[in-house]
């Protein structure tokens, strides 16, 4: 028997108060106090210098990334949008260079490209929804230089394929793991596998200072052109005035630089990265081991199961004029979740609502990067319908969070309520 749906006035299926997906904000306590007063007390606001002669937080905070992520070098920034552009620009990336991004990431993957002068060429996502390494072989010319991947909403890309067609063409690659700090492809940590691995500490995220970011790479002259774009003060040089080692080691930069009191606070949340992991990955196992033989319901797959953070689960209806509605109806079993394509709210992970790029909006009038001379080759154009696969698969997907606050009764009720929408819907 179908049982009545609490939006057609039935039993709610989980009354119990659901998360809101802050993973680390929720977890900051004594350990981020601690920190933060450390740096308060002995006035040491600035990772170079202060009154006393103490340690930098960000520098501690460099060394314990690196080590966690197994990277050579880690540089901290001001946030990932920060990450891309000092990356990109260290990747030698400039005016009459393409970009290939994939068409659902979040806005920034996108608009980093820009500020580095470089034209975005948006690719399709696959089923898995990160990019699809068929379309981007497709979307190579030569003016491509590098690639962004985005390990998105938590899960790898095919690493594998896009490391090699990155070898074949001589591209550069960069990974924006803003959305998977701690997810893996065949046992390697993602960040490590490009030129460039770019990480957010903002709110949203796994780990949080409110905001920050953070570069890795295993490239000594990557670090020294990371380090000099970050901080054009050249505060990072023991000599600023002395001499260049090697013709593009130096060139005027931004201010990417991070504060001590975001080192304080990230340093104690790095702490907590592995039980933030442990704890989403077993509750979102929990509940997709109860809703993977749902008749009409496909679970979005992936590259790599274990490399997933389990900050999410993503899963299909087999049309997306079902989608509205389901969302409606588990939301109203107590279970938030939200429709992605055309569920009423414009979706900025989605390049078809980026209308500063679909319209070439640039901050002054004669269009750079689009019209820039160095650019050789047919004009990047787009629109709304260009990748017509990513807004398939994103108008059939549901998205709901697993916050690490879930308990196992949380999971257990999350998965009834999608069977029950599911018997009753599907
Ligand atoms: C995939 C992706 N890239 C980049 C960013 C930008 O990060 P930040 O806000 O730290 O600049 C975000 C933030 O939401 C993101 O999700």
């Amino acid at each position: 028997m179908v049982e009545k749906l609490a939006l057609n006035g039935g039993p709610k299926t989980k009354t119990t108060a659901p998360f809101p997906m802050y993973p680390g904000g929720l977890e900051i306590g004594a350990e981020e106090r601690k920190e933060v007063l450390e740096v308060l007390d002995n006035q040491y606001l600035f990772r170079y210098y202060g009154p006393k002669g103490v340690a930098s937080k960000v520098a501690q905070l460099e060394k314990d990334f690196a080590k966690m992520m197994g990277s050579p070098y880690a540089l901290a920034v001001t946030n990932c949008t920060g990450a891309l552009i000092t990356s990109l620009i260290a990747c030698g990336v400039g005016p009459g260079h393409e970009v290939l991004v994939p068409g659902y990431t979040f806005f920034a993957s996108c608009a980093a490209i820009v500020a580095a002068k470089a034209i975005p060429v948006i690719v399709e996502v696959d089923e898995t929804l990160t990019m699809d390494p068929k379309d981007i072989e497709k979307k190579i010319n030569s003016s491509t230089k590098a690639i962004v991947v985005v390990h998105m909403r938590g899960v790898p890309c095919d690493m594998d394929s896009i490391m090699a067609i990155a070898k074949k063409h001589n591209l550069m690659v960069i990974e924006d793991v803003a959305q998977a700090l701690g997810g893996t492809y065949k046992g390697k940590m993602l960040g490590t596998f490009g030129d460039c691995g770019c990480y957010s500490f903002q709110y949203h995220k796994t780990i949080t200072a409110g905001e920050g970011g953070m570069i890795i790479t295993k490239d000594l002259r990557l670090l020294d052109r990371c380090k000099g774009y970050h901080d054009t003060a050249a505060c990072w040089r023991p000599d600023r005035f002395a001499e260049q080692r090697y013709e593009g080691e130096l060139f005027a930069g931004v201010n990417y630089r991070m504060s001590e009191l975001t080192g304080a606070v990230l340093l104690a949340q790095l702490r907590k990265l592995d039980s933030l992991l442990l704890r989403m990955r077993s509750n979102q196992r929990r509940i997709i081991d109860q809703i993977k033989d749902v008749k009409g319901l496909k679970v979005r797959p992936s590259y790599d199961e274990a490399g997933d953070t389990g900050i999410c689960i993503m899963f299909y209806l087999p049309k997306a004029d079902q989608v509205q509605q389901f969302a409606e109806a588990l939301s109203a079993e107590g279970v938030p979740c939200g429709g992605v394509f055309n569920s009423g709210l414009p979706d900025w992970h989605i390049y078809a609502h980026w209308k500063h790029i679909i319209e070439k909006k640039t901050p002054t009038p004669e269009g750079c990067p689009w019209t820039c001379p160095y650019h050789k080759g047919p004009e990047v154009n787009y629109s709304v319908d260009m990748n017509p696969h990513t807004l398939e698969y994103l108008s059939r997907v549901i998205h709901l969070d697993v916050p690490p606050q879930m308990s196992n009764e949380d999971c257990d009720l999350t998965a009834k309520a999608i069977k029950k929408v599911a018997a009753a819907l599907l």
